[in-house]
């Protein structure tokens, strides 16, 4: 199984890519294969080399940011099939927040990406210019990265049976 994370980050703190780097852990201590992007430094047209695409950013004006809604645009469709995906996102906690999580998750499964997890979506707090991560949210990403892994193992051990 190889994934890449690909992530968009905007704010000192880099809250997001805290987050990707702690799903990106999980994933590599369970032994799988992981590229973690900054999203201007990928290319989509790599997402051909990857079995799972993992795709984040911070919620901006209550919806993703743009370098990530471009970069999936600039996914061709047909390399798309049989893929596996999932969503996160950083945002402050509130019913009026909006929500980039939800936004990218949509956009993968319109693309064609089988989604594996319910799209996490993880706090901020404090001032824009020192936004940073709720305490406990790490521990909530690790729960989550785990439970995509072993998602992965299960569809090993099925690829297995004759
Ligand atoms: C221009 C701008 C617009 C924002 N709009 C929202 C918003 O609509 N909803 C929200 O929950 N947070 C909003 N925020 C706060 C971001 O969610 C927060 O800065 C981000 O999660 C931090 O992640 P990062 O460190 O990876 O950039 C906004 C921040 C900025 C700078």
């Amino acid at each position: 199984m190889k994934v890449l994370i690909v992530y968009d980050s905007q704010s000192m703190n880099r809250n997001t890519e805290k987050v990707a780097k702690a799903i990106s852990n999980v994933l590599k201590e369970r032994g799988f294969s992981v590229d973690c992007i900054f999203v201007k430094e990928a290319n989509a047209a790599n997402i051909r080399n990857y079995d799972c695409v993992l795709a984040g950013g911070p919620t901006h004006a209550f919806r993703p940011t743009k370098p990530i809604m471009k970069f999936l645009d600039e996914v061709a469709k047909d390399k798309v099939s049989g893929k596996l995906a999932a969503a996160f996102d950083t945002q402050i906690q509130s019913r009026f927040s909006g929500n980039a999580a939800k936004g990218i998750h949509k956009r993968l499964e319109n693309l064609g990406f089988k989604t594996i997890m319910p799209p996490l979506v993880t706090y901020v707090e404090g001032k824009i210019a020192e936004i940073h991560l709720k305490d406990g949210e790490i521990e909530k990403t690790r729960n989550w990265a785990i439970k995509i892994a072993d998602t992965f193992s299960k569809s090993k051990t099925n690829d297995n049976k004759p």
